[in-house]
Protein backbone atom coordinates (compact mmCIF):
# COMPACT_ATOMS: atom_id res chain seq x y z
CA UNK A 1 0.00 0.00 0.00
CA UNK A 2 2.82 2.15 0.86
CA UNK A 3 4.32 1.39 -1.98
CA UNK A 4 1.33 2.24 -4.21
CA UNK A 5 1.26 5.40 -2.06
CA UNK A 6 4.96 6.62 -2.97
CA UNK A 7 4.58 5.26 -6.99
CA UNK A 8 1.54 7.67 -7.37
CA UNK A 9 3.04 10.71 -5.80
CA UNK A 10 6.14 9.94 -7.02
CA UNK A 11 4.29 10.19 -10.40
CA UNK A 12 2.03 12.94 -9.73
CA UNK A 13 5.62 14.85 -8.96
CA UNK A 14 7.20 14.02 -12.24
CA UNK A 15 3.97 15.09 -14.07
CA UNK A 16 3.43 18.26 -12.34
CA UNK A 17 6.82 19.69 -11.38
CA UNK A 18 6.88 21.56 -14.18
CA UNK A 19 3.64 22.65 -14.93
CA UNK A 20 3.16 24.06 -10.92
CA UNK A 21 6.32 26.21 -11.87
CA UNK A 22 4.59 30.05 -11.08
CA UNK A 23 1.83 27.80 -10.15
CA UNK A 24 0.91 27.76 -13.81
CA UNK A 25 1.17 25.93 -17.42
CA UNK A 26 3.76 26.67 -19.22
CA UNK A 27 3.71 28.60 -22.73
CA UNK A 28 4.78 28.03 -26.03
CA UNK A 29 6.03 30.09 -28.14
CA UNK A 30 7.06 27.64 -31.50
CA UNK A 31 8.48 29.31 -34.71
CA UNK A 32 8.70 27.95 -37.99
CA UNK A 33 10.78 29.18 -41.03
CA UNK A 34 9.70 28.36 -44.00
CA UNK A 35 12.26 26.68 -46.38
CA UNK A 36 15.10 28.04 -44.34
CA UNK A 37 18.55 26.06 -44.38
CA UNK A 38 20.05 24.40 -41.49
CA UNK A 39 23.44 26.11 -42.79
CA UNK A 40 21.78 29.96 -42.67
CA UNK A 41 21.85 30.33 -38.71
CA UNK A 42 24.73 30.94 -37.23
CA UNK A 43 24.56 28.80 -34.42
CA UNK A 44 25.03 25.88 -36.91
CA UNK A 45 28.03 27.56 -38.51
CA UNK A 46 27.26 30.21 -40.53
CA UNK A 47 29.47 33.35 -40.12
CA UNK A 48 28.28 35.44 -42.84
CA UNK A 49 24.76 35.64 -42.32
CA UNK A 50 23.86 37.60 -39.19
CA UNK A 51 21.45 35.83 -36.89
CA UNK A 52 22.00 37.01 -32.89
CA UNK A 53 19.11 36.78 -31.67
CA UNK A 54 17.98 32.78 -32.83
CA UNK A 55 21.82 32.30 -31.52
CA UNK A 56 21.04 33.39 -28.28
CA UNK A 57 18.02 31.54 -28.17
CA UNK A 58 20.43 27.85 -29.11
CA UNK A 59 23.08 29.75 -27.14
CA UNK A 60 20.70 29.71 -23.61
CA UNK A 61 18.72 26.56 -24.49
CA UNK A 62 19.34 23.07 -26.26
CA UNK A 63 20.52 22.89 -29.91
CA UNK A 64 19.59 19.59 -31.75
CA UNK A 65 22.04 18.33 -34.77
CA UNK A 66 19.93 15.74 -36.13
CA UNK A 67 16.24 17.02 -36.17
CA UNK A 68 14.38 16.00 -38.74
CA UNK A 69 10.88 16.79 -40.54
CA UNK A 70 8.85 13.92 -41.56
CA UNK A 71 8.33 15.58 -45.46
CA UNK A 72 10.50 17.44 -47.33
CA UNK A 73 7.69 19.70 -48.95
CA UNK A 74 5.49 22.10 -46.84
CA UNK A 75 2.19 20.85 -46.83
CA UNK A 76 2.75 16.91 -45.36
CA UNK A 77 5.82 18.42 -43.43
CA UNK A 78 3.44 20.88 -41.55
CA UNK A 79 0.64 18.22 -41.27
CA UNK A 80 3.04 15.82 -39.61
CA UNK A 81 4.29 18.70 -37.17
CA UNK A 82 0.43 19.55 -36.34
CA UNK A 83 -0.36 16.10 -35.81
CA UNK A 84 2.57 14.00 -34.16
CA UNK A 85 1.70 11.85 -37.14
CA UNK A 86 3.52 11.04 -40.35
CA UNK A 87 1.37 13.17 -42.97
CA UNK A 88 0.50 9.65 -44.68
CA UNK A 89 -2.11 9.05 -42.12
CA UNK A 90 -3.95 11.93 -42.21
CA UNK A 91 -3.91 11.40 -46.11
CA UNK A 92 -1.19 13.70 -47.16
CA UNK A 93 0.23 11.77 -49.53
CA UNK A 94 0.73 12.68 -53.36
CA UNK A 95 0.80 9.93 -55.86
CA UNK A 96 1.21 12.51 -58.28
CA UNK A 97 3.86 15.18 -59.51
CA UNK A 98 2.78 17.75 -56.96
CA UNK A 99 2.28 17.65 -53.79
CA UNK A 100 1.53 20.18 -52.07
CA UNK A 101 -1.79 23.36 -52.67
CA UNK A 102 -1.10 25.93 -54.79
CA UNK A 103 -4.42 27.37 -54.89
CA UNK A 104 -6.87 28.87 -52.31
CA UNK A 105 -9.76 26.90 -54.67
CA UNK A 106 -8.15 23.23 -53.71
CA UNK A 107 -10.13 20.66 -51.80
CA UNK A 108 -9.27 18.55 -49.89
CA UNK A 109 -7.07 19.59 -46.12
CA UNK A 110 -6.51 18.57 -43.09
CA UNK A 111 -9.27 15.97 -41.70
CA UNK A 112 -11.28 17.38 -39.09
CA UNK A 113 -10.48 14.17 -37.00
CA UNK A 114 -7.29 14.96 -36.68
CA UNK A 115 -6.07 16.27 -33.43
CA UNK A 116 -3.09 19.30 -33.48
CA UNK A 117 -1.34 20.18 -30.31
CA UNK A 118 -3.17 23.73 -30.36
CA UNK A 119 -6.43 21.78 -30.07
CA UNK A 120 -5.16 20.22 -27.05
CA UNK A 121 -3.22 22.72 -25.36
CA UNK A 122 -6.85 24.98 -25.97
CA UNK A 123 -9.06 22.25 -24.32
CA UNK A 124 -6.28 22.78 -21.28
CA UNK A 125 -6.96 26.46 -21.44
CA UNK A 126 -4.44 28.17 -23.20
CA UNK A 127 -5.23 31.22 -25.82
CA UNK A 128 -3.83 29.77 -29.13
CA UNK A 129 -2.97 31.91 -32.18
CA UNK A 130 -1.59 30.84 -35.69
CA UNK A 131 0.58 33.88 -37.11
CA UNK A 132 1.61 33.61 -40.77
CA UNK A 133 1.11 29.93 -43.36
CA UNK A 134 -0.98 27.28 -43.01
CA UNK A 135 -0.64 25.46 -46.02
CA UNK A 136 -3.29 23.15 -44.94
CA UNK A 137 -6.49 23.48 -46.80
CA UNK A 138 -8.96 26.09 -46.73
CA UNK A 139 -12.79 25.40 -48.01
CA UNK A 140 -14.65 22.41 -48.82
CA UNK A 141 -17.81 23.41 -50.39
CA UNK A 142 -18.29 26.81 -51.06
CA UNK A 143 -15.42 29.51 -51.04
CA UNK A 144 -16.51 30.96 -47.64
CA UNK A 145 -16.89 27.89 -45.67
CA UNK A 146 -13.47 27.61 -44.86
CA UNK A 147 -14.14 24.53 -43.13
CA UNK A 148 -10.19 23.39 -43.10
CA UNK A 149 -9.25 27.06 -41.60
CA UNK A 150 -6.73 27.18 -38.96
CA UNK A 151 -9.73 28.27 -36.49
CA UNK A 152 -10.99 24.64 -36.74
CA UNK A 153 -8.26 23.26 -35.54
CA UNK A 154 -7.70 24.60 -32.02
CA UNK A 155 -6.15 28.01 -33.37
CA UNK A 156 -8.38 30.47 -31.72
CA UNK A 157 -6.59 33.41 -33.47
CA UNK A 158 -5.02 33.42 -36.65
CA UNK A 159 -3.44 36.22 -38.80
CA UNK A 160 -2.05 35.05 -42.00
CA UNK A 161 -2.20 33.22 -45.49
CA UNK A 162 -4.00 30.09 -46.09
CA UNK A 163 -2.00 28.58 -48.95
CA UNK A 164 1.51 29.94 -49.37
CA UNK A 165 3.60 32.64 -50.78
CA UNK A 166 4.62 31.52 -54.43
CA UNK A 167 6.40 34.62 -57.01
CA UNK A 168 3.16 34.93 -58.57
CA UNK A 169 2.00 37.15 -54.97
CA UNK A 170 4.84 39.58 -56.39
CA UNK A 171 5.00 41.44 -59.37
CA UNK A 172 8.14 41.42 -61.16
CA UNK A 173 9.16 38.10 -59.63
CA UNK A 174 8.32 35.58 -61.84
CA UNK A 175 5.55 32.73 -61.95
CA UNK A 176 5.39 28.98 -61.02
CA UNK A 177 2.20 29.11 -62.73
CA UNK A 178 4.63 30.03 -65.96
CA UNK A 179 6.26 26.66 -66.36
CA UNK A 180 2.71 24.83 -67.46
CA UNK A 181 2.00 28.07 -69.60
CA UNK A 182 5.48 27.52 -71.34
CA UNK A 183 4.27 24.51 -73.24
CA UNK A 184 1.04 26.17 -74.32
CA UNK A 185 2.80 27.25 -77.27
CA UNK A 186 4.56 24.27 -78.67
CA UNK A 187 0.75 22.11 -77.48
CA UNK A 188 -0.87 24.88 -80.07
CA UNK A 189 2.38 23.90 -82.81
CA UNK A 190 1.79 20.34 -82.18
CA UNK A 191 -1.57 20.26 -82.67
CA UNK A 192 -2.04 22.44 -85.35
CA UNK A 193 0.92 19.98 -87.12
CA UNK A 194 -0.93 16.63 -86.70
CA UNK A 195 -4.22 18.60 -88.26
CA UNK A 196 -2.07 19.20 -91.29
CA UNK A 197 -1.24 16.17 -91.55
CA UNK A 198 -4.15 14.35 -91.07
CA UNK A 199 -5.70 16.61 -93.65
CA UNK A 200 -3.31 15.85 -95.80
CA UNK A 201 -3.32 11.48 -95.02
CA UNK A 202 -6.97 11.76 -95.82
CA UNK A 203 -7.18 14.27 -98.68
CA UNK A 204 -9.69 16.43 -97.23
CA UNK A 205 -8.01 20.06 -97.69
CA UNK A 206 -10.51 21.40 -99.17
CA UNK A 207 -12.67 21.44 -95.77
CA UNK A 208 -9.66 22.47 -94.21
CA UNK A 209 -12.03 25.00 -92.05
CA UNK A 210 -14.72 22.66 -90.84
CA UNK A 211 -11.27 20.85 -88.67
CA UNK A 212 -9.10 23.44 -88.50
CA UNK A 213 -12.17 25.79 -87.04
CA UNK A 214 -12.93 23.72 -83.53
CA UNK A 215 -8.98 23.02 -83.41
CA UNK A 216 -8.37 26.77 -83.92
CA UNK A 217 -10.39 27.42 -81.28
CA UNK A 218 -9.67 25.09 -78.70
CA UNK A 219 -6.20 26.15 -78.61
CA UNK A 220 -7.37 29.48 -77.95
CA UNK A 221 -9.37 28.67 -75.53
CA UNK A 222 -6.38 26.67 -73.46
CA UNK A 223 -4.66 29.65 -74.36
CA UNK A 224 -6.88 32.15 -72.51
CA UNK A 225 -7.22 29.58 -69.85
CA UNK A 226 -3.66 29.68 -69.04
CA UNK A 227 -3.21 33.85 -69.16
CA UNK A 228 -6.03 34.01 -67.41
CA UNK A 229 -4.64 31.55 -64.67
CA UNK A 230 -1.46 33.16 -64.63
CA UNK A 231 -2.91 36.93 -65.08
CA UNK A 232 -5.14 36.24 -61.98
CA UNK A 233 -3.08 33.86 -59.78
CA UNK A 234 -2.09 36.92 -57.46
CA UNK A 235 -6.17 38.39 -56.84
CA UNK A 236 -7.11 35.03 -56.46
CA UNK A 237 -4.81 32.73 -54.45
CA UNK A 238 -2.66 35.78 -52.66
CA UNK A 239 -4.86 35.82 -49.51
CA UNK A 240 -4.69 37.48 -45.69
CA UNK A 241 -7.17 36.91 -43.75
CA UNK A 242 -7.45 37.76 -39.80
CA UNK A 243 -9.57 35.04 -38.19
CA UNK A 244 -12.24 34.16 -41.35
CA UNK A 245 -12.02 37.29 -42.24
CA UNK A 246 -10.10 38.32 -45.63
CA UNK A 247 -7.96 41.42 -45.23
CA UNK A 248 -6.05 41.69 -48.19
CA UNK A 249 -6.58 39.97 -51.58
CA UNK A 250 -3.84 40.20 -52.95
CA UNK A 251 -1.87 40.71 -49.96
CA UNK A 252 1.01 42.89 -50.25
CA UNK A 253 4.29 41.92 -48.69
CA UNK A 254 5.54 45.22 -47.74
CA UNK A 255 6.45 44.78 -44.14
CA UNK A 256 4.71 42.28 -44.14
CA UNK A 257 7.31 40.52 -41.58
CA UNK A 258 6.73 43.59 -39.27
CA UNK A 259 3.00 43.20 -39.46
CA UNK A 260 3.04 40.14 -38.53
CA UNK A 261 5.72 40.54 -35.78
CA UNK A 262 3.13 43.77 -34.51
CA UNK A 263 0.27 40.72 -34.84
CA UNK A 264 2.58 38.63 -32.30
CA UNK A 265 3.85 40.87 -30.22
CA UNK A 266 0.06 41.89 -29.21
CA UNK A 267 -1.01 38.25 -28.59
CA UNK A 268 1.90 37.63 -26.30
CA UNK A 269 0.52 41.08 -24.47
CA UNK A 270 -3.47 40.33 -24.47
CA UNK A 271 -2.69 36.90 -22.88
CA UNK A 272 0.14 37.77 -20.85
CA UNK A 273 -2.42 36.93 -17.85
CA UNK A 274 -3.05 33.25 -18.84
CA UNK A 275 -1.27 29.90 -21.07
CA UNK A 276 -1.03 30.55 -24.36
CA UNK A 277 -0.02 29.05 -27.08
CA UNK A 278 1.53 30.24 -30.42
CA UNK A 279 2.56 29.32 -33.40
CA UNK A 280 4.18 31.69 -35.36
CA UNK A 281 4.64 30.25 -39.04
CA UNK A 282 6.89 32.85 -41.11
CA UNK A 283 5.53 33.32 -44.54
CA UNK A 284 9.63 34.02 -45.46
CA UNK A 285 12.09 32.37 -46.21
CA UNK A 286 10.09 31.07 -49.18
CA UNK A 287 10.00 32.85 -52.68
CA UNK A 288 9.26 35.40 -53.39
CA UNK A 289 11.59 37.05 -50.79
CA UNK A 290 11.04 40.36 -49.46
CA UNK A 291 12.36 42.54 -46.68
CA UNK A 292 11.20 45.72 -45.26
CA UNK A 293 13.14 48.82 -45.82
CA UNK A 294 15.82 48.50 -42.71
CA UNK A 295 16.77 45.18 -43.90
CA UNK A 296 17.29 45.53 -47.82
CA UNK A 297 20.34 45.39 -49.30
CA UNK A 298 22.21 44.73 -45.89
CA UNK A 299 22.93 41.41 -45.64
CA UNK A 300 25.89 40.05 -47.49
CA UNK A 301 23.86 37.47 -49.27
CA UNK A 302 21.07 39.90 -51.35
CA UNK A 303 17.57 39.45 -50.64
CA UNK A 304 17.72 35.92 -49.11
CA UNK A 305 19.99 37.14 -46.61
CA UNK A 306 18.31 39.99 -46.20
CA UNK A 307 14.94 38.28 -45.65
CA UNK A 308 16.51 35.50 -43.10
CA UNK A 309 17.96 38.52 -41.23
CA UNK A 310 14.34 40.15 -40.75
CA UNK A 311 12.81 37.14 -39.83
CA UNK A 312 16.07 36.73 -37.02
CA UNK A 313 14.99 40.62 -36.30
CA UNK A 314 11.29 39.28 -35.64
CA UNK A 315 12.47 36.53 -33.32
CA UNK A 316 14.33 38.65 -31.47
CA UNK A 317 11.12 41.06 -30.76
CA UNK A 318 9.22 38.00 -29.81
CA UNK A 319 12.00 37.65 -27.12
CA UNK A 320 12.14 41.17 -26.30
CA UNK A 321 7.99 40.60 -25.69
CA UNK A 322 8.66 37.62 -23.51
CA UNK A 323 11.43 39.54 -21.07
CA UNK A 324 9.50 42.61 -20.74
CA UNK A 325 6.31 41.01 -20.35
CA UNK A 326 8.38 38.57 -17.19
CA UNK A 327 7.51 35.58 -19.26
CA UNK A 328 10.79 33.82 -19.78
CA UNK A 329 11.10 31.42 -17.14
CA UNK A 330 8.16 30.58 -18.12
CA UNK A 331 8.21 30.14 -21.33
CA UNK A 332 9.41 27.48 -23.48
CA UNK A 333 10.26 28.48 -26.92
CA UNK A 334 11.07 26.17 -29.96
CA UNK A 335 12.39 27.32 -33.68
CA UNK A 336 12.94 24.98 -36.70
CA UNK A 337 12.11 25.13 -40.59
CA UNK A 338 9.29 22.79 -42.68
CA UNK A 339 12.59 21.57 -44.51
CA UNK A 340 15.73 22.34 -45.91
CA UNK A 341 16.57 25.32 -48.28
CA UNK A 342 15.06 25.16 -51.71
CA UNK A 343 18.68 24.80 -54.04
CA UNK A 344 16.44 25.07 -57.20
CA UNK A 345 15.59 28.93 -56.36
CA UNK A 346 17.50 31.31 -58.34
CA UNK A 347 15.92 34.79 -59.26
CA UNK A 348 14.88 36.25 -62.61
CA UNK A 349 17.80 37.81 -62.16
CA UNK A 350 20.00 34.78 -61.95
CA UNK A 351 20.57 35.78 -57.79
CA UNK A 352 20.38 32.52 -55.55
CA UNK A 353 16.84 32.61 -53.81
CA UNK A 354 17.39 29.60 -51.67
CA UNK A 355 19.21 29.24 -48.49
CA UNK A 356 21.88 26.78 -47.22
CA UNK A 357 21.86 23.38 -46.42
CA UNK A 358 25.62 23.35 -45.03
CA UNK A 359 27.64 19.88 -44.66
CA UNK A 360 24.12 18.29 -46.14
CA UNK A 361 23.38 16.53 -49.16
CA UNK A 362 20.86 18.56 -51.63
CA UNK A 363 17.94 20.32 -50.32
CA UNK A 364 14.21 20.89 -50.26
CA UNK A 365 12.21 17.93 -52.37
CA UNK A 366 14.69 15.39 -51.34
CA UNK A 367 14.97 12.78 -48.75
CA UNK A 368 18.83 13.54 -48.67
CA UNK A 369 19.88 14.40 -45.15
CA UNK A 370 19.46 18.20 -46.67
CA UNK A 371 16.12 18.12 -47.61
CA UNK A 372 15.08 16.41 -44.09
CA UNK A 373 17.58 17.51 -41.71
CA UNK A 374 16.45 20.95 -40.06
CA UNK A 375 17.25 23.88 -37.20
CA UNK A 376 15.75 22.46 -33.94
CA UNK A 377 16.10 25.05 -31.41
CA UNK A 378 14.47 24.74 -27.66
CA UNK A 379 14.96 27.25 -24.78
CA UNK A 380 13.09 27.37 -21.55
CA UNK A 381 15.36 29.14 -18.88
CA UNK A 382 13.90 27.99 -16.05
CA UNK A 383 13.84 24.03 -16.72
CA UNK A 384 16.34 23.23 -19.88
CA UNK A 385 20.07 22.99 -19.36
CA UNK A 386 21.80 26.05 -21.60
CA UNK A 387 24.24 26.31 -23.96
CA UNK A 388 23.77 22.69 -24.95
CA UNK A 389 24.01 20.18 -28.10
CA UNK A 390 22.00 17.07 -28.45
CA UNK A 391 23.45 15.07 -31.46
CA UNK A 392 20.37 12.04 -31.52
CA UNK A 393 17.85 12.02 -33.93
CA UNK A 394 14.72 13.81 -33.01
CA UNK A 395 11.86 14.84 -34.86
CA UNK A 396 9.30 17.70 -35.52
CA UNK A 397 6.60 15.19 -35.13
CA UNK A 398 8.12 15.04 -31.62
CA UNK A 399 6.37 18.69 -30.55
CA UNK A 400 2.96 17.25 -30.39
CA UNK A 401 3.52 14.76 -27.34
CA UNK A 402 6.04 17.30 -26.09
CA UNK A 403 3.20 20.24 -25.98
CA UNK A 404 0.52 17.68 -24.85
CA UNK A 405 2.29 16.14 -21.60
CA UNK A 406 3.50 19.65 -20.46
CA UNK A 407 0.43 21.26 -20.70
CA UNK A 408 -1.14 18.88 -18.60
CA UNK A 409 -2.90 16.31 -21.32
CA UNK A 410 -3.05 13.23 -22.04
CA UNK A 411 -1.49 12.41 -25.70
CA UNK A 412 -4.71 10.64 -27.71
CA UNK A 413 -4.32 6.95 -27.30
CA UNK A 414 -6.98 6.44 -30.17
CA UNK A 415 -4.55 7.33 -32.94
CA UNK A 416 -1.39 6.52 -33.87
CA UNK A 417 1.62 8.91 -32.66
CA UNK A 418 5.21 9.46 -34.21
CA UNK A 419 6.45 11.22 -32.26
CA UNK A 420 8.07 11.12 -28.71
CA UNK A 421 7.99 13.41 -25.98
CA UNK A 422 11.33 15.46 -25.82
CA UNK A 423 11.73 16.81 -22.27
CA UNK A 424 13.57 13.29 -20.93
CA UNK A 425 16.14 13.62 -23.89
CA UNK A 426 16.74 17.35 -23.36
CA UNK A 427 17.05 17.19 -19.48
CA UNK A 428 19.14 14.68 -19.93
CA UNK A 429 17.13 11.95 -17.75
CA UNK A 430 17.98 9.82 -20.90
CA UNK A 431 20.62 10.19 -23.25
CA UNK A 432 18.84 7.89 -26.08
CA UNK A 433 16.60 9.10 -28.43
CA UNK A 434 13.37 6.89 -28.82
CA UNK A 435 13.18 6.98 -32.36
CA UNK A 436 15.09 4.00 -33.38
CA UNK A 437 13.80 4.16 -36.67
CA UNK A 438 12.48 6.94 -38.67
CA UNK A 439 10.79 6.81 -42.16
CA UNK A 440 11.62 9.47 -45.35
CA UNK A 441 8.74 9.73 -47.20
CA UNK A 442 8.29 11.74 -50.72
CA UNK A 443 5.09 12.19 -50.85
CA UNK A 444 2.78 8.71 -51.01
CA UNK A 445 5.95 6.48 -51.43
CA UNK A 446 8.39 5.15 -48.80
CA UNK A 447 11.82 6.78 -49.66
CA UNK A 448 14.35 5.91 -47.05
CA UNK A 449 14.58 5.16 -43.93
CA UNK A 450 17.12 5.87 -40.54
CA UNK A 451 18.30 3.01 -37.97
CA UNK A 452 19.98 4.04 -35.21
CA UNK A 453 20.31 0.77 -33.45
CA UNK A 454 20.45 0.52 -29.14
CA UNK A 455 23.56 0.26 -27.92
CA UNK A 456 25.42 1.24 -31.30
CA UNK A 457 26.45 5.01 -32.35
CA UNK A 458 25.55 3.84 -35.90
CA UNK A 459 22.88 5.73 -37.87
CA UNK A 460 21.74 3.68 -40.68
CA UNK A 461 20.44 5.09 -43.65
CA UNK A 462 18.67 3.27 -46.43
CA UNK A 463 17.39 5.01 -49.75
CA UNK A 464 15.17 2.86 -52.03
CA UNK A 465 15.44 5.37 -54.47
CA UNK A 466 16.85 8.78 -55.26
CA UNK A 467 15.39 11.48 -57.67
CA UNK A 468 17.47 11.70 -60.77
CA UNK A 469 19.30 15.40 -60.38
CA UNK A 470 19.90 17.76 -63.00
CA UNK A 471 22.78 19.26 -64.16
CA UNK A 472 23.96 15.02 -63.77
CA UNK A 473 25.94 14.92 -60.47
CA UNK A 474 24.85 18.12 -59.44
CA UNK A 475 22.76 18.65 -55.97
CA UNK A 476 19.46 20.20 -57.98
CA UNK A 477 16.49 19.16 -59.85
CA UNK A 478 17.01 22.38 -61.87
CA UNK A 479 14.65 20.68 -64.88
CA UNK A 480 11.99 20.32 -63.03
CA UNK A 481 12.32 22.88 -60.07
CA UNK A 482 11.48 20.63 -57.23
CA UNK A 483 12.66 16.61 -56.99
CA UNK A 484 9.89 14.55 -57.98
CA UNK A 485 9.24 10.94 -56.39
CA UNK A 486 7.75 9.48 -59.39
CA UNK A 487 9.22 6.92 -62.03
CA UNK A 488 10.81 8.43 -64.77
CA UNK A 489 12.18 11.22 -62.34
CA UNK A 490 14.36 8.69 -60.07
CA UNK A 491 16.54 5.77 -59.93
CA UNK A 492 15.36 2.49 -57.97
CA UNK A 493 18.10 0.78 -55.55
CA UNK A 494 18.47 -3.06 -55.63
CA UNK A 495 19.88 -3.33 -53.43
CA UNK A 496 19.01 -0.03 -51.75
CA UNK A 497 21.93 2.37 -51.14
CA UNK A 498 23.13 2.42 -47.48
CA UNK A 499 25.00 5.00 -45.43
CA UNK A 500 26.52 5.72 -41.93
CA UNK A 501 25.46 9.08 -41.02
CA UNK A 502 27.32 9.05 -37.89
CA UNK A 503 30.70 8.41 -40.62
CA UNK A 504 29.43 10.31 -43.40
CA UNK A 505 26.99 13.06 -42.80
CA UNK A 506 27.48 14.17 -46.15
CA UNK A 507 26.32 11.09 -47.72
CA UNK A 508 28.93 11.36 -50.09
CA UNK A 509 29.61 7.41 -50.61
CA UNK A 510 27.30 4.50 -50.24
CA UNK A 511 28.38 1.38 -48.56
CA UNK A 512 29.07 -1.63 -50.01
CA UNK A 513 28.49 -5.23 -48.45
CA UNK A 514 32.42 -5.59 -48.78
CA UNK A 515 32.64 -2.53 -46.54
CA UNK A 516 30.23 -3.05 -44.16
CA UNK A 517 30.05 -6.65 -42.87
CA UNK A 518 26.44 -6.13 -41.55
CA UNK A 519 25.80 -4.89 -45.16
CA UNK A 520 22.55 -7.58 -45.26
CA UNK A 521 21.91 -7.52 -41.54
CA UNK A 522 20.75 -4.17 -41.96
CA UNK A 523 18.57 -4.33 -44.94
CA UNK A 524 17.32 -7.19 -43.14
CA UNK A 525 16.02 -5.41 -39.92
CA UNK A 526 14.94 -1.91 -41.82
CA UNK A 527 12.75 -4.15 -44.06
CA UNK A 528 10.76 -5.62 -41.45
CA UNK A 529 10.57 -2.28 -39.75
CA UNK A 530 9.07 -1.47 -42.92
CA UNK A 531 6.40 -4.18 -42.91
CA UNK A 532 5.66 -3.12 -39.54
CA UNK A 533 5.36 0.42 -39.92
CA UNK A 534 3.14 -0.30 -42.73
CA UNK A 535 0.80 -2.40 -40.90
CA UNK A 536 0.10 0.75 -38.64
CA UNK A 537 -1.27 2.85 -41.97
CA UNK A 538 -4.95 2.66 -42.29
CA UNK A 539 -6.28 3.79 -46.00
CA UNK A 540 -6.89 7.46 -46.08
CA UNK A 541 -9.42 9.99 -48.33
CA UNK A 542 -6.09 11.23 -50.24
CA UNK A 543 -6.18 14.93 -49.50
CA UNK A 544 -3.76 15.61 -52.22
CA UNK A 545 -5.62 13.69 -55.17
CA UNK A 546 -5.29 15.32 -58.46
CA UNK A 547 -9.07 16.23 -57.77
CA UNK A 548 -8.43 17.91 -55.15
CA UNK A 549 -5.68 20.14 -56.60
CA UNK A 550 -7.66 21.26 -59.09
CA UNK A 551 -8.52 25.24 -59.08
CA UNK A 552 -12.25 25.04 -58.55
CA UNK A 553 -13.94 28.21 -59.30
CA UNK A 554 -17.24 27.21 -56.85
CA UNK A 555 -14.64 26.86 -53.90
CA UNK A 556 -13.06 30.60 -54.67
CA UNK A 557 -12.80 32.84 -51.78
CA UNK A 558 -13.76 36.10 -52.76
CA UNK A 559 -13.50 39.38 -50.88
CA UNK A 560 -15.17 41.83 -52.80
CA UNK A 561 -16.91 40.67 -56.46
CA UNK A 562 -15.34 39.40 -59.41
CA UNK A 563 -15.53 42.23 -61.25
CA UNK A 564 -13.61 44.18 -58.72
CA UNK A 565 -10.79 41.42 -59.28
CA UNK A 566 -11.85 40.06 -55.69
CA UNK A 567 -9.82 42.91 -54.60
CA UNK A 568 -9.66 44.88 -50.78
CA UNK A 569 -7.16 45.91 -48.48
CA UNK A 570 -9.20 46.70 -45.32
CA UNK A 571 -5.70 45.48 -42.88
CA UNK A 572 -6.39 47.73 -39.62
CA UNK A 573 -2.68 47.95 -38.42
CA UNK A 574 -3.88 49.57 -35.22
CA UNK A 575 -6.99 46.96 -34.56
C1 LIG B 1 6.61 50.19 -44.33
O1 LIG B 1 7.54 50.68 -43.38
C2 LIG B 1 8.20 51.85 -43.80
C3 LIG B 1 9.26 52.17 -42.77
O2 LIG B 1 8.79 51.98 -41.48
C4 LIG B 1 7.20 52.98 -43.98
O3 LIG B 1 7.84 54.15 -44.43
C5 LIG B 1 6.15 52.55 -45.00
O4 LIG B 1 5.14 53.52 -45.12
C6 LIG B 1 5.53 51.22 -44.59
N1 LIG B 1 4.64 50.78 -45.64
C7 LIG B 1 3.39 50.36 -45.41
C8 LIG B 1 2.59 49.95 -46.60
O5 LIG B 1 2.91 50.31 -44.29
C1 LIG C 1 25.64 31.27 -45.02
O1 LIG C 1 24.38 31.37 -45.68
C2 LIG C 1 24.45 31.85 -46.99
C3 LIG C 1 23.03 32.07 -47.51
O2 LIG C 1 22.29 30.89 -47.53
C4 LIG C 1 25.25 30.90 -47.84
O3 LIG C 1 25.36 31.39 -49.16
C5 LIG C 1 26.64 30.75 -47.24
O4 LIG C 1 27.36 29.79 -47.95
C6 LIG C 1 26.55 30.33 -45.79
N1 LIG C 1 27.88 30.36 -45.21
C7 LIG C 1 28.40 29.39 -44.46
C8 LIG C 1 29.77 29.58 -43.98
O5 LIG C 1 27.77 28.39 -44.17
C1 LIG D 1 29.21 26.66 -24.81
O1 LIG D 1 29.73 25.35 -25.01
C2 LIG D 1 30.91 25.30 -25.76
C3 LIG D 1 31.26 23.85 -26.05
O2 LIG D 1 30.67 22.98 -25.16
C4 LIG D 1 32.02 26.04 -25.01
O3 LIG D 1 33.19 26.03 -25.77
C5 LIG D 1 31.57 27.48 -24.78
O4 LIG D 1 32.53 28.16 -24.01
C6 LIG D 1 30.23 27.53 -24.08
N1 LIG D 1 29.77 28.90 -24.04
C7 LIG D 1 29.30 29.47 -22.92
C8 LIG D 1 28.90 30.89 -23.02
O5 LIG D 1 29.18 28.87 -21.90
C1 LIG E 1 28.92 12.12 -63.03
O1 LIG E 1 29.70 11.37 -62.12
C2 LIG E 1 30.02 10.08 -62.60
C3 LIG E 1 30.71 9.29 -61.48
O2 LIG E 1 31.57 10.10 -60.76
C4 LIG E 1 30.88 10.18 -63.86
O3 LIG E 1 31.18 8.91 -64.35
C5 LIG E 1 30.10 11.00 -64.90
O4 LIG E 1 30.92 11.20 -66.03
C6 LIG E 1 29.67 12.33 -64.34
N1 LIG E 1 28.79 12.99 -65.30
C7 LIG E 1 28.93 14.29 -65.61
C8 LIG E 1 27.97 14.82 -66.64
O5 LIG E 1 29.73 15.01 -65.08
Amino acid sequence: MRCIWILLLGHIFVGTWSLSHQGQLPNFVLIMVDDLGIGDLGCYGNTTLRTPNIDRLAQDGVKLTQHIVAAPLCTPSRAAFLTGRYAIRSGFASTLYAGVYFFSSSSGGLPRQEVTFAQIAKQQGYATSLIGKWHLGLNCERGDDFCHHPNHYGFDHFYGIPVTNVRDCQPGHGSILKRVFDYVPYGSIGAALMTLVFLRVFGIISSTWKLVLPLALLTTMAVAVFVFMVFTYPYFNCILMRNLEIVEQPYSSENLTQKMTYEAVKFLQRNSERSFLLFFSFIQVHTALFASQAFHGKSQHGLYGDAVEEVDWSVGKLMETLDMLGLRENTLVYLTSDHGAHLEEVSVHGEMHGGWNGIFRAGKSTNWEGGIRVPGILRWNSVLPGNKSIHEPTSTMDIFPTVAKLAGADIPKDRYIDGHDLMPLLLGEVDRSEHEFLFHYCNSFLNAVRWHPLNSNSIWKVFFFTPNLSPANSTTCMHTHVCMCLKGYVTYHNPPLLFDLSRDPSESTPLTPQEEPNFHMILATIEQEVIRHTQTLTPMPNQLSLGNLLWKPWLQPCCSTLSQLCTCNRDNLTS
